[in-house]
This record gives C-alpha cells, structure tokens and sequence, in this order.
C-alpha cells in the first residue's frame, strides 16, 4: 500500500457500501445468513465476497436487477480493506472512545461545544463523535477513536474530542462510548 494512501476502515468506508436491501436480503437468504453490517462477519466471508462483487461467483452480487454491481473503485477499495488486517488480524476498524472524566457541555450563543477527553491505546489516534440519529429533541453519537495502521506501540495518550451542534430543540443527548450508553440532558 502506498504510503500516502488512506487505509480504509470498516465503519467508515466498507459497511455504508452495503445497503440496507443488501444486509437484509444477505441475513435471510442464504443459510446461515451473514451480517454485512457486522465486521466480523465481513472479515470472515471477506474472500467469497470479493468473488460475488466481481461476478465470479454464481450470482453478481449485488444482482443487476437491484443496482449492482458495484463500480470497479468500490470493489477495488473492499480488497485493499481485505489485504490490510491490523495486529489482531482483522480488518481495520474504529473502537469505542474510552472517556477519561464527564462529558463537557458549553453554550456558545445559540450552539453547543461538546467535549471529551479521551485515553486512547496509542500515539497517533483520532476521537471524534459520530452522528448516529436525529429525532425530535434528541440527537444521537457514538464516541470513536480511529488507531493508526500499523498499530504503534501501546501507550494509553490523552487525546481531545469536540462537536458543536445547533441547540434547537434538543434537549437530550445519548452518547454511545466504551463504557456504555449515556444520556445528557441539555439546558
Ligand atoms: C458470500 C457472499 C454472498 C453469497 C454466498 C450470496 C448469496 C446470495 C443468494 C444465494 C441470493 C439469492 C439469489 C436468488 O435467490 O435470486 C442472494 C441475493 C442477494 N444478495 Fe447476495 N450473496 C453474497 C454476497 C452479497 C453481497 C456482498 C451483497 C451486496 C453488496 C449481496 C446482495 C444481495 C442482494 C441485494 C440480493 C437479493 C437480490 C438478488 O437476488 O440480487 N450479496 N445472495
């Protein structure tokens, strides 16, 4: 892999490229169904995916009658996500952020600053909240952290993570992070 180039990571690059239609059909279709929203599932069947985007296989997958198949720089970034495992030797993935402290909340005129300290694994890692839903009066994240790839060497590092958001007419926030579920209630 060139050095410049990206490496691709699950959460962000591989699992929207499956459409809800794809997941379904995949968990019911076939037996024992496989989930493609799932990285381990993925990760396993990796190999027999990459025959069925390609037409390979018996079937194109997805099938022409459904919008497939897929144009050649999707399939092309899939395998570079399948020949990149990280140290685990799975795909390369987000964790959940680990929090180190409270979430803080600012006003900033009519937005709000939301903050968190985060303890990731290593040197080199990124945090950030993810927008998972909006619905009335709630918005909903999940706290990320992106390692490296390669992995360096693990060494707990204090990094920031930060999301400013319209105060509107939220008035409770629902945070997914390592340590579970939190909901803050806004003022
Ligand atoms: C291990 C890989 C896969 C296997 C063995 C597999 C197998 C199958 C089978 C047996 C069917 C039913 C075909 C029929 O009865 O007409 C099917 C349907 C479907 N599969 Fe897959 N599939 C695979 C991967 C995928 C992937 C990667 C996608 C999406 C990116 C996908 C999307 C769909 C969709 C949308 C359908 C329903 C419409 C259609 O028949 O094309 N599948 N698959």
């Amino acid at each position: 892999m060139a050095e410049d180039q990206r490496p691709p990571v699950f959460e962000l690059h591989i699992r929207p490229m499956f459409r809800l239609l794809d997941r379904e059909h995949m968990l019911t279709f076939v037996d024992p169904g496989f989930d493609l929203w799932d990285l381990e599932n993925v990760w396993t069947m990796r190999n027999d995916i990459l025959v069925r985007l390609r037409g390979e296989g018996l079937f194109n997958m997805p099938g022409q009658k459904v919008g497939g198949p897929w144009p050649a720089e999707w399939i092309d970034l899939f395998e570079r996500w399948t020949q990149n495992p990280n140290a685990d030797d799975i795909g390369h993935h987000l964790l959940l952020g680990q929090r180190d402290g409270d979430y803080q909340l600012q006003p900033v005129s009519d937005k709000r600053r939301l903050r968190a300290k985060v303890t990731a694994p290593s040197p080199g890692c990124h945090a950030w909240f993810a927008l998972e839903s909006v619905t009335p009066g709630r918005r909903e994240y999940t706290l990320y952290v992106e390692p490296p790839l390669p992995a360096p060497a693990a060494a707990p590092t204090a990094i920031p993570a930060l999301e400013m958001f319209d105060k509107g007419d939220v008035a409770t926030l629902v945070i997914h992070d390592a340590g579970g579920t939190q909901e803050l209630p806004i003022a």
